[in-house]
């Protein structure tokens, strides 16, 4: 298939883009490098062996996005482009929900005209809310996020079920991803934050490598064996296969809307992350215990059930091949991608 992939130029985007060219597809990609660099272009096409084309435009411009679709023949689509800072969509709602939703809807409106049916989205376990029982399961009805973020991924999903219910031929899969870590095992391409990491892997990655002094654990108080939060961390390839994997049975679902977790099954603590980043780097990474973070939940993981029958997938890659991968990833780049 040729596959578009927005936000290719992302973090979980761009290891896709590797995978799908791994399984013999071609791919488009369309960019805005809001929150990625173009130096990401050129590291996966060495990788890759192949040229892979970058379109650089915001998709909230419906007319560019139509336009690409017209010029660049388009089979399917894997929708990662979005905002995704949790803290940020507090604070600028509007500007959230207003670029997640613009930006889907014109991906939509260009498929619905020129005829492609077929799209791969990109959620989050935060649909879940608070208060759904654990392991988390696809079929849970109340979906509410606690963030402005997580909340234009509950909208989107709500989005693509109307759509695809009355329009003949459509198929969707939702990937509701748990915790995106690791990195592609060369080294060259790996998840590099602007600013201060808001996520664990990042921050502890930043430590071993000297850009901050210590990491802060978020509360060591929780009913967990540790006492510290527990998450279900996914390495990025993996999750990156997962897509492939969905893309290529999105024929083979029953209805034209199916949700899948893309997780292990699995929790680990925020402590086992720390210790095991130290065996991967051989050095011991200093940290303090601080106050809990606001709107962090003691402990989920997934059920994996769904993905693992329905698409033959399952993540096979270890805490230890995460540490040992992102510290390939940090180290080789400390201050992660040179600039344009
Ligand atoms: C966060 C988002 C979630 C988003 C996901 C992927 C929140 C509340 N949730 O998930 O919506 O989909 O990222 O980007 O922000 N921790 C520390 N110290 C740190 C950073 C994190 O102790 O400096 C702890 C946190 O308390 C948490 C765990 O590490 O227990 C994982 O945190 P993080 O990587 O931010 O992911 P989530 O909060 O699970």
């Amino acid at each position: 298939m040729r596959v578009l992939v927005s936000g290719g130029a992302g973090y979980i985007g761009s290891h896709t883009v590797l995978a799908l060219l791994d399984a013999g597809h071609d791919v488009v990609v369309v960019d805005d490098f809001s929150n990625s660099k173009p130096t990401v272009q050129g590291r996966l096409e060495a990788l890759s062996g192949k040229h892979v084309p970058f379109h650089a435009f915001d998709l909230t411009d419906a007319d560019k996005t139509e336009q690409l679709f017209v010029h660049e023949q388009i089979d399917a689509v894997i929708h990662f482009a979005g905002f995704k800072a949790v803290g940020e969509s507090v604070s600028e709602p509007l500007r959230y929900y207003q670029n997640n939703l613009d930006a889907t809807f014109s991906l939509l409106r260009a498929m619905q005209r020129s005829g492609v049916s077929k799209f791969v989205f990109s959620s989050s376990a935060t649909v879940y809310g608070e208060n759904a029982p654990v392991p988390y399961q696809e079929d849970y009805e109340y979906l509410s996020a606690s963030s402005p973020y997580g909340q234009t991924k509950v909208v989107i999903e709500r989005v693509l079920s109307d759509v695809a219910a009355v329009h003949e031929g459509w198929k969707v899969a939702l990937l509701r991803y748990f915790n995106p870590v690791g990195a592609h095992p060369s080294g060259q391409i790996g998840e590099d934050p602007q600013g201060i990491p808001n996520n664990l892997m990042p921050f502890i990655a930043q430590v071993a490598v000297g850009r901050r002094e210590r990491l802060t654990v978020f509360g060591d108080d929780y009913p967990t064996a540790d006492g510290t939060c527990e998450r279900d961390y996914i390495h990025v390839m993996d999750l990156a296969e997962g897509h492939v994997a969905a893309l290529e049975h999105l024929g083979d679902l029953a209805e034209p809307v199916r949700a899948f977790n893309l997780g292990t099954g699995t929790g680990t603590s925020v402590l086992q992350m720390l210790h095991a980043f130290e065996r991967a780097t051989g050095k011991e990474l200093p940290y303090e215990v601080g106050p809990r973070r606001a709107g962090d939940l003691a402990a989920f993981w997934a059920d994996p059930a769904r993905a693992n029958t329905e698409l033959g997938w399952r993540a096979t890659r270890t805490i230890d091949e995460i540490c040992a991968d992102t510290w390939r990833w940090q180290s080789a780049n400390p201050q992660g991608y040179p600039g344009a």
